[in-house]
């Protein structure tokens, strides 16, 4: 069979490609390893940038978004046991909107069946072909079948463990990782605090998040090597609980947990993120760790890039716009790897303790609690650079 474009990996990444795509008037085949029920149900990311909400919108899958998703116009640092909240729409203009990343799925899912699109679950063996040339080709086995797609571009957006970076001929690859991981849970229970606190304590980061008016997600900084059978729940609750505390008299709310998990923390940059007719984008060009909630807002700006490129070449038969891509995008990759980082050094806590970085992590918080120009650099960054340019070419 023939295409325009194969995406492959049914992430936000390559389910709003096809969507963007979609609305420009080209055709795209998504087909994604996992079942639709896993990909449905994986519990990530939560805080959208003001610019990845507003791409929802005018991709037109916002209708639930805009309904039940939680607009935030502030954020909480908490230090020595007190609290800076930075007023988000005062110093940057701008709001986050707290939604899982795991509902944008579903919703989009849902579009893409709803407007006829291909996307296909459960494939195997997905392999790409002749990538050099003007007609690539991708095969895999679909429900036993052998199955050879014609295209004109390939976008590898399937995630940093997949198989499309490696197609990448002379890439350069830039990594650090680092001495801790997060255990998240998502719980029953109302959320302790109208905002999102990012905690800085002695014996580690700790994170209260939010779902919905009745369901919390919380994190803790544990070890890379963390076994998640050594959390019972109440151990998990303690220690959230201690690091969360406050001189104001924080409570938190406790309740049932509906799913935990640990994730490793990584910060990577891959260049170039174009082969031929290959396209990277998402996680599968870049990770960064999740202090600064930025992955799946960095996979939207990817795509909107691409949808515009790939807009252009249809429309005027453009490649210049295919060329650049990998340069503009790593423009706003290396400011939020920069800015993930940053936000990360600052508020962990080395496993073995070194009175520098402690040093430093204090200045850097007092820094933002006391100046404005500072707590105005998060604010912007936080809420999301604006775009270059619009998704839609035309
Ligand atoms: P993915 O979501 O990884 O999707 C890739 C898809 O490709 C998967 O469905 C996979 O099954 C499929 N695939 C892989 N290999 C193949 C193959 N060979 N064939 C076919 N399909 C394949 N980001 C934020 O912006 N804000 C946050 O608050 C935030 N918090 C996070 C918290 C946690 C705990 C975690 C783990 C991540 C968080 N992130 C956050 C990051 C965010 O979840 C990712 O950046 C985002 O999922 C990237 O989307 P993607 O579509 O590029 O990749
Ligand atoms: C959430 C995730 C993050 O990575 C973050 O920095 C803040 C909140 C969340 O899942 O709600």
């Amino acid at each position: 069979m023939r295409t325009q474009v194969v995406i492959v990996g049914a992430g936000p990444a390559g389910l709003l490609l096809s969507q963007l795509l979609d609305l420009q008037g080209i055709e795209s085949v998504v087909v994604e390893r996992s079942d639709r029920d896993r990909v449905e149900k994986r519990v990530r990311a939560g805080v959208l940038e003001h610019g990845t909400v507003q791409t929802f919108r005018e991709g037109g899958v916002a209708k639930r978004l805009d309904v039940e998703g939680i607009s935030h116009d502030g954020l909480q640092v908490r230090f020595n046991q007190r609290t800076h909240r930075l007023d988000l729409q005062e110093l940057a203009g701008r709001s986050v909107t707290i939604y899982g990343q795991q509902e944008i799925v579903k919703d989009l899912i849902l579009a893409r069946q709803e407007s006829g699109g291909d996307v296909r679950f459960c494939i195997e063996d997905a392999a790409l072909h002749d990538l050099d040339g003007v007609r690539p080709y991708v095969t895999f086995s679909d429900d036993g079948h052998d199955v050879r797609v014609a295209c004109d571009f390939v976008v590898g957006a399937d995630g940093f463990h997949g198989i499309s970076r490696g197609h990448i001929q002379g890439r350069r690859e830039y990594e650090r990782t680092y001495p801790y991981a997060w255990l998240g849970i998502l719980a029953a229970v109302p959320p302790s605090a109208a905002e999102v606190i990012y905690a800085r304590h002695e014996r580690g980061f700790a994170l209260h998040s939010m779902r919905s008016p009745s369901v919390s997600r919380l994190y803790l900084q544990v070890a890379p090597d963390e076994d998640l059978a050594a959390w019972p729940d109440h151990r998990i609750w303690d220690e959230l609980r201690l690091r969360l505390a406050d001189d104001d008299g924080f409570t938190l709310n406790e309740g049932a947990v509906l799913e935990k998990s640990i994730t490793p923390m990584r910060s990577f940059v891959t260049t170039s993120m174009q082969h031929g007719r290959l396209l990277l984008a998402g996680d599968a060009a870049h990770i960064v760790p999740p202090t600064g909630a930025k992955g799946m807002n960095l996979a939207v700006a990817d795509v909107r890039l691409l949808a515009f490129a790939l807009g252009g070449y249809y429309a005027d038969k453009r490649l210049d716009l295919i060329a650049a891509y990998t340069d503009q995008a790593l423009r706003r990759v290396w400011r939020a790897t920069h800015f993930s980082w940053w936000m990360t050094e600052m508020l962990h806590k080395a496993p073995n303790t070194d009175p520098f970085a402690e040093g430093l992590a204090s200045a850097q918080l007092d820094w933002i609690a006391s100046s404005r120009a500072m707590a105005t650099a998060v604010a912007q960054n936080y809420t999301g650079l604006p775009y270059e340019q619009e998704w839609s070419y035309r």
